[in-house]
């Protein structure tokens, strides 16, 4: 089988490998990287269990190869939040707030959707969010929860962002 030599960073890791041509960066993820935050759910780009981010965008990682990654950076959700940090990601912190996480099935796609959205629109819509997450799917929750968990995400990431401008601009400590 022809192989590729790639040289992808994962999470701030950089592994040089060689990979058969065929093989989705999906495969790559979790069968090569052991990283299996991202799912395999429909394997042909229709239920979003797959996204992760590839250079800050999201991508159904099922649908892409791993040779089209060679040069780039992807970040899964296993690279959100490091367990040295010792806490989650504001976004996955609030999807646990909000219950909405049932089979958990669909999570690491819909945080990773809802990352790639916020880092573009700090403080979108609820219908903006819908719109965001329409490339994933999920069986439990019927997506309310889902909504709200990433609508107050990021009220609280902008409200945490006025605390610390404030801080900064009186100088002293919270
Ligand atoms: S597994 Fe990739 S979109 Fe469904
Ligand atoms: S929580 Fe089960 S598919 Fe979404």
């Amino acid at each position: 089988m022809e192989a590729t030599r790639v040289r992808i960073t994962v999470n701030g890791v950089e592994h040089v490998r060689l990979v058969p041509s065929t093989m989705t960066l999906l495969e790559f993820l979790r069968e090569d990287l052991q990283l299996t935050g991202a799912k395999e759910g429909c394997g042909k780009g229709e239920c979003g269990a797959c996204t992760v981010l590839l250079d800050g965008e999201p991508v159904a990682s099922c649908l892409v190869l791993a040779a089209q990654c060679s040069g780039r950076s992807v970040t899964t959700v296993e690279g959100l939040a490091p367990p040295e940090e010792g806490r989650l990601h504001h976004v996955q912190q609030a999807f646990i707030d909000h219950g909405a996480v049932q089979c958990g099935f669909c999570t690491p796609g819909m945080v990773m959707s809802a990352v790639a959205l916020l880092e573009q629109n700090p403080l979108p819509t609820r219908d903006e969010i819908r719109v965001a997450i329409s490339g994933n799917l999920c069986r439990c929750t019927g997506y309310q929860s889902i909504v709200e968990a990433i609508y107050d995400a990021s009220r609280r990431s902008a409200k945490a962002e006025r605390a610390e401008k404030a801080e900064q601009l009186s100088g002293e400590p919270r």
